[in-house]
């Protein structure tokens, strides 16, 4: 049967990137291919058609949940995070660069650690694929260019081994968690706050080491103002899990769910609950979609959030307005949701249009903390 290859057409939705490493799918179909840091918005229906007809398996890692998922969907086998991921690479990797470097050198430094046959590596030259192409070469690994569009490059390597001392210099520091975690590992950053909650965190979670200002004052405010003090709390996007255990740790009769959509940021929770003897669950969702089957069926009592945000485009609010918008449905009547965010961000007009009942709590020169209730 001849092998499907994505018609162009078919991917214009997706990024350049995706555009770029997919006119080289024809390459790649002689033998089973590992996906490492795979973006979400890849093809993942035409790809799992693709090796199927070729009869080749392919595998999926990541650390962001909306790949993982995408790719079981498509009927890929995937690996949410390295700790899943196999032990014994067959075939070929092909990396994508993320734009976070800590976490590209955290892939790295799993692949160099596996038995495999060729690496290739693609990123935006914008992401500094080509920079880290040259840090490559410098150290003597042999590094091919392949193709190069759309400002995009792609590289094969032969082997990671002489850049290994590069690759450990940037990867995350790594220190062991405690057993009961069963976490991953990460650095621990202590912060003496007001229940002095010790945060355990790696590069490439969000404040990695220290506290974020907005969460500090979101902080601030729960101390200050009444709230929701027992039942069920989701924490939504978590994090390195610092607002949810802070809270079940001043508030014990509280139930934690805590939410991400990066595996990194689970694991960092999971170990800041273990370190800090605090229970709660930490699951992978993309803001409500998977958190179904973890909501308690009456709905959460309180849900609180410093919203994924990035500035720049419009686009950029569509994680906030789905998480407001959807929230009524994963609240019980009467139940709250409070926000922390940027002053400048438009978070109040959504709770207005998703809630009756919405207070501006608290307010600096740069963030607000809003509270919506469920009528
Ligand atoms: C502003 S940070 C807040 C982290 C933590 N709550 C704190 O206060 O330090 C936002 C978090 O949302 C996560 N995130 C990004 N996109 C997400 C999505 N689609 N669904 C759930 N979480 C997401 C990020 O990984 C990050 O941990």
């Amino acid at each position: 049967m001849p092998n499907t290859i994505p018609s162009t057409s078919a991917l214009s939705a997706t990024s350049p990137l995706n555009q770029f490493v997919f006119r080289q799918l024809n390459n790649w179909l002689d033998q089973p291919l590992n996906l490492i840091a795979a973006p979400a918005d890849l093809n993942w229906q035409e790809l799992a058609i693709t090796f199927a007809n070729a009869k080749q398996p392919l595998q999926v890692w990541t650390n962001d949940w909306r790949s993982f998922n995408a790719a079981q969907t498509a009927g890929i086998s995937s690996f949410f995070t390295a700790g899943q991921a196999p032990t014994n690479l067959a075939g070929r990797s092909l990396m994508f660069w993320p734009k976070a470097k800590e976490e590209g050198y955290w892939w790295l430094q799993q692949l160099a650690t596996l038995p495999h046959q060729d690496v290739l590596l693609a990123g935006e030259s914008n992401g500094g694929i080509n920079a880290l192409a040259k840090q490559l070469k410098n150290t003597g690994v042999a590094v091919g260019k392949l193709d190069t569009a759309r400002r995009c490059a792609l590289y094969a390597l032969d082997s990671l081994a002489p850049a290994s001392q590069l690759i450990t210099d940037n990867a995350p520091q790594q220190t062991q968690v405690p057993q009961q975690t069963q976490t991953g590992q990460g650095v621990q950053t202590q912060w003496s706050g007001p229940e002095d909650l010790t945060l355990i965190s790696q590069p490439g979670v969000f404040s990695h080491g220290r506290v974020d200002e907005g969460s500090a004052f979101f902080i601030k405010t729960l101390t200050q103002q009444p709230h929701i003090k027992t039942g069920q709390l989701l924490d939504i996007g978590c994090g390195c899990g610092l607002l949810g255990a802070w809270l079940i740790k001043k508030y014990p009769s509280l139930q934690l769910t805590a939410a991400d959509v990066s595996g990194f940021a689970l694991n960092a929770t999971r170990a800041t609950l273990g370190i800090n003897q605090l229970n709660g669950k930490a699951v992978a969702a993309d803001i409500f979609t998977g958190l179904a089957e973890h909501a308690p069926a009456q709905g959460f009592d309180l849900i609180i959030s410093n919203p994924p945000f990035h500035t720049g485009k419009a686009t950029d609010y569509e994680l906030a307005s789905r998480l407001i918008s959807q929230a009524p449905q994963f609240l019980r009547k009467g139940g709250e949701i409070w926000i922390v965010a940027n002053r400048f961000l438009p978070y109040a007009d959504f709770l207005q249009q998703a809630f009756h009942n919405v207070t501006l709590v608290a307010e600096t020169g740069k963030f607000r903390v809003y509270k919506a209730i469920r009528g």
